[in-house]
């Protein structure tokens, strides 16, 4: 399992908006997704139209009337994605915990009962330093720090970066962190020239997707449904769509970690599970007839195992590979052309654009 801050201080910065697209492209893609809604304005489980009595107020806290366990207060959001709801009463526990022995690691403690039903707890932070903040820090291996392209915004991240420091060394945990453009704004000169400065200062810090501005992320929150449910053709939902894919490439996950093998059979699985890893290609492509995908794996040939299977309205193959980078294109009724989900692409002799996948 996977657990993922999604914090900035500063506020308006898509923190939120980040959270609920990603947790549903996550889910879209076959993972269990539970998203913590942390933050006292409750923005995500309002825009999710989620209706709640309880939050995870009712958890943590002590003080409260209607003590809760985590089960009783999760609610289904689309297929694959949960949520734990915030309220108003949130924003008291950064009083009530000031006292606390162990105050850092309320959420760490009960995440620790539901680790194994979900791949991904993404938690949706307010814009605050706060005890709220550093316990979902905490709770993580990681932090996405969504930033837009603007110079007050980049010493925003500077001073998160510094929390992220003084987290590992006052509590000793380790936690990677990178940086999401977010709102970025192509038609303006100065987006790309801020890009260039995000890109020298957090370089192997920043995700390859960039989040662009676009006019359907805002209006699913209107409608009180996801960009996935609301617009599937929209940039919006390409943009998180590819941000879900490049975060599911860093997974490593082998058959040795999951299954408790002893001795000799574990060390054969280790050395098979080296050696082939299965990876899934996605296609959006919702009237395609059929697809292929050929590449560098499979001499760029025509064949039927290397066609896709269309699953809950997306195209999709699942391919054994060994470690190593392969260039690839889709066939579309015929038609050759790159994967528009997948920023990491390359020119190929033709003049034609192949995408690139990396095997780990
Ligand atoms: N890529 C985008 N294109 C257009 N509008 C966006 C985009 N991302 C976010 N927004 C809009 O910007 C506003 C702020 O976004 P969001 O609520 O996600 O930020 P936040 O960091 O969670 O804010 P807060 O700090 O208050 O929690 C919202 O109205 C949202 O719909
Ligand atoms: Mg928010």
């Amino acid at each position: 399992m996977r657990v993922i801050s999604i914090a900035n201080q500063k506020g308006g910065c898509g923190k939120t908006t980040t959270a609920i697209n990603l947790a549903s492209t996550l889910a879209l893609n076959g993972r269990r997704v539970l998203l913590i809604d942390l933050d006292p304005q409750a923005h995500a489980t309002l825009a999710l139209n989620v209706d709640s009595q309880n939050s995870i107020y009712n958890v943590i806290s002590n003080l409260s009337p209607r003590k809760m366990n985590i089960d009783d207060i999760i609610i289904r959001v689309e297929n694959s994605f949960d949520i734990v709801p915030s309220n108003i009463l949130v924003g008291t526990l950064e009083q009530e915990l000031a006292d606390e022995i162990g105050r850092e690691l309320k959420l760490n403690e009960i995440f620790s009962k539901i680790k194994d039903r979900y791949d991904y707890i993404l938690i949706d932070c307010p814009p605050s330093l706060g005890i709220l903040t550093v316990n979902a820090m905490r709770a993580s291996s990681e932090v996405i720090i969504p930033a837009e392209t603007s110079r007050f915004s980049l010493q925003g991240v500077e001073r998160l970066m510094d929390i992220v420091n003084l987290i590992r060394d006052r509590l000793n945990h380790e936690i990677s962190c990178k940086v999401l453009v977010t709102m970025f704004d192509s038609r303006l000169r100065h987006s790309f020239s801020m890009l260039a400065k995000m890109k020298e200062q957090f370089t192997g810090k920043l995700f390859s997707t960039i989040i662009h501005v676009n006019v359907k992320l805002k209006e699913s929150v209107v409608e009180g449904q996801t960009v996935t449910g609301y617009d599937r053709y929209s940039r919006g939902f390409k943009d998180y769509f590819s941000l879900a894919k490049e975060i599911i490439h860093t997974e490593q996950k082998t058959a040795a970690e999951f299954t408790p093998l002893s001795g000799r059979m574990r060390d054969l699985v280790k050395a098979g599970s080296r050696k082939m890893a299965t990876t899934t290609i996605h296609l959006d492509a919702p009237n395609a007839q059929n697809v292929y995908v050929a590449g560098s794996f499979n001499n760029w040939s025509l064949e039927d195992a290397y066609k896709l299977k269309k699953e809950n309205g997306l195209w999709a193959i699942d391919m054994p590979l060994r470690p190593g980078t392969y260039s690839y294109r889709f066939v579309i009724d015929g038609k050759w052309q790159e994967d528009p989900a997948n920023p990491i692409k390359e020119k190929n002799p033709f003049g034609e654009i192949n995408s690139l996948l990396e095997v780990k």
